[in-house]
């Protein structure tokens, strides 16, 4: 699996949608940002939340299995390599339906945190649409609900602080070539999301968490 992202490395640094967003900006302002506050950026793929903290002052540390993202550790969300307490917050955005281990991914980003824990990740639509997520890209795990998400902070010991719902506009055939998915898969990842799909938009999901120590 991180060879495959390390192939991606440049299509995820120029990803439009990565790039920015309302999201984006929440995360952002959520790990409370300034001179002297430490984050790490968990999965932190083309570094768009490492950018953005930065900018806003902060010092960061960014993580990410894949060697070719680049990041100052290479390390799975499930087992961090930093002691207990390390940082101010933690953030990880649009990653965690990859991980292997959700749970223990959250209850590792919330013990190396000493203050916030900030998750932002797309939400379950159906099924058929989970199916067509695992067809374009084999590492999709799974998009969780609100409610497993708010489980799975409550277990890592986390007090839910901020919770905010999105829906951005994705674009179906860059999200496609990003992955390299065509021919006669990317033809049944269109038919699984069927009338979600409107003059290649589909409108996705999302959800963003703040959770406390
Ligand atoms: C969509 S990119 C991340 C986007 C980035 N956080 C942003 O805001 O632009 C997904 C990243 O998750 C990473 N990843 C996949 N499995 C992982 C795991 N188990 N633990 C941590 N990162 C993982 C991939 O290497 C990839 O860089």
């Amino acid at each position: 699996m991180t060879d495959l992202w390390s192939d991606r490395a440049d299509a995820y640094r120029h990803s439009a949608i990565h790039a920015a967003g309302e999201d984006l900006d929440l995360v952002v302002e959520w790990c409370e940002p300034g001179p002297g506050v430490t984050v790490l950026d968990v999965a932190t793929g083309g570094g768009h939340v490492a950018r953005r903290l930065r900018e806003a002052g902060a010092t960061v540390v960014t993580t990410d299995p894949a060697p070719g993202m680049g990041a100052d550790t290479t390390a799975p969300a499930e087992s961090l390599p930093f002691a207990d307490g390390s940082f101010d917050a933690v953030a990880c955005r649009l990653a965690a339906h990859h991980f292997a281990d959700v749970l223990t991914a959250v209850k590792e980003m919330a013990r190396v945190a000493r203050g916030r824990v900030v998750i932002c990740d797309n939400t379950f639509v159906s099924e058929s649409s989970e199916e067509a997520d695992r067809l374009r890209d084999p590492s999709h795990v799974r998009n969780y609900g609100e409610a497993e998400w708010e489980s799975f902070f409550e277990l890592a010991g986390l007090t839910i602080a901020e919770e905010r719902h999105f829906t951005r506009p994705l674009e179906i055939e860059p999200w496609l070539a990003r992955v390299e998915c065509t021919g006669e898969d990317a033809a049944r990842v269109r038919e699984l999301l069927g009338d979600r799909v409107v003059d290649g938009w589909m409108p996705l999901p999302t959800l963003v968490l703040k959770g406390v120590k």
